[in-house]
């Protein structure tokens, strides 16, 4: 694989080294894009796309980001973050029964960038690592930038987007290096319990895998759901695994950019190495201001928030329901998305177009309803568009009637 890059063509472009020219653009920011642009024009879209909580971020946040900007704490802070917000991130991750050291956890800027930096440490060219699909937009791409593969592992039609562990284990190869785990899973909104989790975990061992387990979504479960952490499940389980969350979407800070990830004192120390010498640290800011959020008695807000959330999400599976051809999967617990199967309105349409695919459901249901929803593709899961329900409930109010309005206007012949 070249990385170099040259000097500009006889057409006055650059080179793209091969790892930045292979990150396709995705269907998702295309569908965004579109939605901006009406948006643009004055039209009234519903925008059910969003990956963040809509509500304020925590107030405590605020104050102590404004109190570290007053006594001038702007100045680059150890690379691992500043040790007050690692003591108070390994307490809170701590809460689901792990046993994290303040010196094993690193401070990054959002969770994303643990993810990079988790790859990049533990993936050599080549490497394959297996995950549950559907699954996350960004993670081939983070896996490829570190030279491995992203294998999906897809459940069974009508296993409620769940996968086994007797599928994972057939799915490992010679080459298989990581088990990648979100749970609270984005973009489904399933999740995996205890038990279940477990078997997966039993995989991992079995295979002697490491284990990324993205749990940035792991505040927000709802019903008989609870959250269980992967390093949680045992001493082998917590050996091989590097936990990755932070702040964004727990305290509605997705913009203040602070994640972490948690993991063995060796790889924690690679970790901080590599931030060292690539962001250096966090903002000194938002650490302060992460701190104030993780140290402020903040559970009776947060248990509001996430009591309205469920109130939203009961809304809309409730209303989807009723909508003909468009069926939820799975059984959407946490997060705040949940994935539609739209190949019941395939062959019909609106306006002279045919839906054939989830990314023309998204389409028309754009341009003719004026609600954007994410089609599934980039996801793995080509039939399906994620609903995010996490807008304020006016606004929900309003989309959940375009979106059966639009349904059942879909003729078999759309001309
Ligand atoms: C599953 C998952 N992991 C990680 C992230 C990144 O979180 P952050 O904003 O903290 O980088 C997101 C954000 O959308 C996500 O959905």
């Amino acid at each position: 694989m070249s990385i170099a890059t040259t000097a500009p063509d006889a057409a006055g472009r650059i080179r793209l080294a091969s790892r930045a020219a292979q990150v396709p653009p995705s269907a998702t920011a295309a569908l965004d894009a579109q939605a901006k642009a009406l948006i643009a024009l004055g039209v009234d879209v519903i925008n059910l796309s969003s990956g963040e909580p809509a509500f304020p971020t925590v107030e405590p946040a605020g104050r102590a980001a404004l109190e570290a900007i007053a006594s001038d704490f702007t100045r680059y802070t150890p690379a691992a973050g500043i040790p007050e917000l690692r003591t108070a991130t390994a307490g809170f991750i701590n809460r689901h029964g792990t046993a994290y050291e303040p010196s094993e956890v690193v401070i990054t800027a959002g969770a994303k960038q643990a993810l990079h930096y988790a790859f990049t440490t533990l993936v050599e060219p080549g490497d394959e690592i297996l995950i549950p699909a559907p699954y996350w937009v960004s993670y081939p791409h983070l896996a490829a930038l570190a030279g491995g593969t992203l294998v999906p592992v897809q459940p069974f039609p009508g296993a409620g987007l769940k996968v086994t562990a007797d599928q994972l284990r057939a799915a490992v190869t010679d080459r298989t290096t990581v088990l990648l785990l979100n749970n609270p899973a984005n973009p489904s909104g399933v999740v995996y319990d205890r038990t279940e989790l477990a078997a997966l975990v039993q995989v991992a061992i079995d295979h002697d895998l490491a284990i990324i387990s993205d749990e940035i979504c792991d505040h927000w479960v709802f019903g008989d759901s609870e959250h269980t952490s992967v390093a949680a499940l045992g001493p082998e389980a917590a050996r091989r695994t590097l936990t990755v969350g932070g702040v964004s979407k727990t305290f509605a800070m997705t913009g203040w950019r602070i994640g972490w990830v948690a993991a063995p004192t060796p790889v924690a120390e690679a970790i901080t190495a590599i931030q060292s010498h690539t962001a250096s640290a966090p903002s000194s800011i938002s650490q302060k201001a992460a701190l104030g959020a993780l140290t402020s008695d903040l559970a009776p807000e947060l248990e509001r928030r996430r009591l309205e959330l469920d109130d939203r999400r009961l809304a809309t599976i409730k209303a989807l329901e009723a909508v003909p051809g468009v069926e939820v999967d799975g059984d959407p617990t946490g997060a705040f998305f949940l994935l539609a199967d739209v190949s019941g309105t395939y062959g019909r349409g609106l306006a002279g177009q045919t839906i054939t695919s989830a990314a023309d459901f998204a389409r028309l249901l754009l341009t003719e309803a004026n609600v954007a929803v994410v089609p599934g593709a980039d996801f793995a899961a080509p039939h399906h568009v994620r609903i995010s329900y996490t807008v304020p409930p006016d606004r929900l109010a309003e989309a959940l009637p375009r979106i059966a309005e639009f349904a059942h206007q879909l003729r078999l012949d759309p001309a």
